[in-house]
């Protein structure tokens, strides 16, 4: 099949990359000259783990790109809109450039006599495709729906695991209002082993968003049952381990820590907030699930006051930037309101990530990056564990470099070692 895609972010050339992978010939398309040219030299203008091999293998030949809508509309038979939604000030998302996008399609589909389906795989809340998306391509292309066929596609791609998640599925969902057009978007998966399951879209949106929610649940969960377990001199991770056991719970996301960060759960479940509200209903739970996440941090800070008294100009190690392992991906990072938190009650920061540091120095350019967490650590009066890097369970002698040898653990990283006072934050 031919199929062009949307949008050059983070889902768009994933799912670009793997759709060459599967056979398809594949259409990137973007409005940014400079990304078409890298996804054309075959160089990924995001990092995620194998694509650039990927887009080595596929560009030139089974994947191109171009910045003109028409020619891609006209030389493919589907088209992905892959582009961002971001948050806008009230957590609403935006859809700014989702309408953008529907408008340049539905214009690029107006002399097509052939039939077309056009996909929504943005994350989007329920009645978007139907309701913005729809009406905009019917407007620009002159036609009507059935004349073309449109379709709701989400993504469940974890970052930096997302090539292997679009190839090994464990669901694969798609909303569309008439057969024809549903079958058409799951002939592009039949390379894959997953059943499909057919919905209509505002079900298909809705799914995206109960997925996220419920991972964000499981972990905020977590986390109160931490804080509770903390002050009971329990450790949580020993309740979470028994009660994962429990088939229809299940062992995963039940690691309580300093919370959850990420382009998606703190976004998408504002968004659910905010569809909800705008329909009248108030989600206490969905609600709870962002205060306990937005309260995590200052929970470490409160720790470390606990332990140290006054921070002014107690230097203090923060050791994993990034919102979690391997990734250089800062964005709602439970680092940054700790950063900030410290620095407002006069500390010093020395802090390290192996892919973050930089992406961190432009929100903060008052604090020190180090090389490695040996770096960091040096006569430090204390120690905070932000991220879940592997490489920070093998730290040891490291810690003797501290001037005062004390560890506030995070992520459940670090075991607890001889002369160096040990706190977890929810064990
Ligand atoms: C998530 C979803 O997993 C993915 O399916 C969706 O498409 C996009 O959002 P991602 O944001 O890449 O993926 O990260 P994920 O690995 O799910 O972790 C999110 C955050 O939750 C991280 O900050 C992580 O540290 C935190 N987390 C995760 C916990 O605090 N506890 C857990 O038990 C699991």
């Amino acid at each position: 099949m031919r199929i062009s895609v949307i949008g050059t972010g983070y889902v768009g050339t994933v799912s670009a990359a793997c759709f060459a992978q599967l056979g398809h010939e594949v259409i990137c398309v973007d409005i940014d000259k400079s990304k078409i040219d890298m996804i054309n030299a075959g160089i990924p203008p995001i990092y995620e783990e194998g694509l650039a091999e990927l887009l080595e293998k596929h560009a030139g030949k089974k994947l191109s790109g171009t910045s003109d809508y028409r020619y891609a509309v006209m030389n493919s038979d589907v088209s992905f809109i892959c582009v961002g939604t971001p948050s806008g000030p009230s957590g609403n998302i935006e859809l700014g450039i989702v309408k953008a996008a529907s408008a340049s399609l539905g214009d690029a589909l107006k002399d097509k006599k052939d039939y077309h389906v056009i996909v929504v795989k943005s994350t989007v809340v329920p009645e978007t495709t139907e309701k913005v998306v729809l009406p905009i391509i019917e407007k620009y292309s002159k036609k009507r729906s059935g004349d073309f066929g449109i379709a709701m596609n989400p993504e469940f791609l974890r970052e930096g695991k997302a090539i292997y998640d679009f190839m090994h599925p464990d669901k694969i969902v798609i909303g569309s209002l008439d057969k024809k057009a549903g079958d058409l978007v799951a002939s592009l998966y039949s390379g894959l082993d997953c059943e499909i399951t057919r919905t209509n879209p505002r079900t298909a949106e809705m799914i995206k968003y109960v997925n996220n929610a419920f991972l964000a649940t499981k972990i905020s969960f977590s986390n109160e049952i931490g804080n509770i377990c903390k002050q009971l001199d329990i450790n949580t991770y020993e309740v979470m381990k028994a009660v994962g056991k429990d088939f229809r719970i299940g062992p995963h996301f039940l690691n309580s820590g300093a919370g959850f960060g990420g382009s998606c759960f703190p976004k998408d479940v504002k968004a659910l907030i905010g569809k909800a509200k705008s329909i009248g209903y108030e989600p206490l739970i969905l609600e709870s699930v962002i205060k306990v996440n937005e309260k995590q941090p200052g929970r470490m800070v409160l720790l470390l006051k606990k332990e140290l008294g006054d921070l002014k100009c107690k230097k203090i190690a923060v050791l994993g930037l990034a919102f979690k392992n391997d990734t250089d991906d800062i964005r709602e990072s439970r680092a940054i309101p700790v950063i900030n938190e410290l620095l407002d009650n006069g500390a010093e920061v020395s802090a390290y990530d192996p892919m973050a540091n930089e992406n961190m120095s432009r929100i903060f350019g008052n604090i020190k990056y180090n090389s490695s967490a040996a770096d960091a650590l040096k006569e430090a009066d204390a120690c905070l564990v932000m991220t879940e890097w592997d490489e920070f369970k093998k730290l040891n002698k490291e810690f003797d470099m501290m001037e005062n040898k004390l560890i506030i653990d995070g992520r459940h990283m670090l075991t607890p070692r001889k002369d160096t006072k040990y706190v977890g934050l929810c064990w």
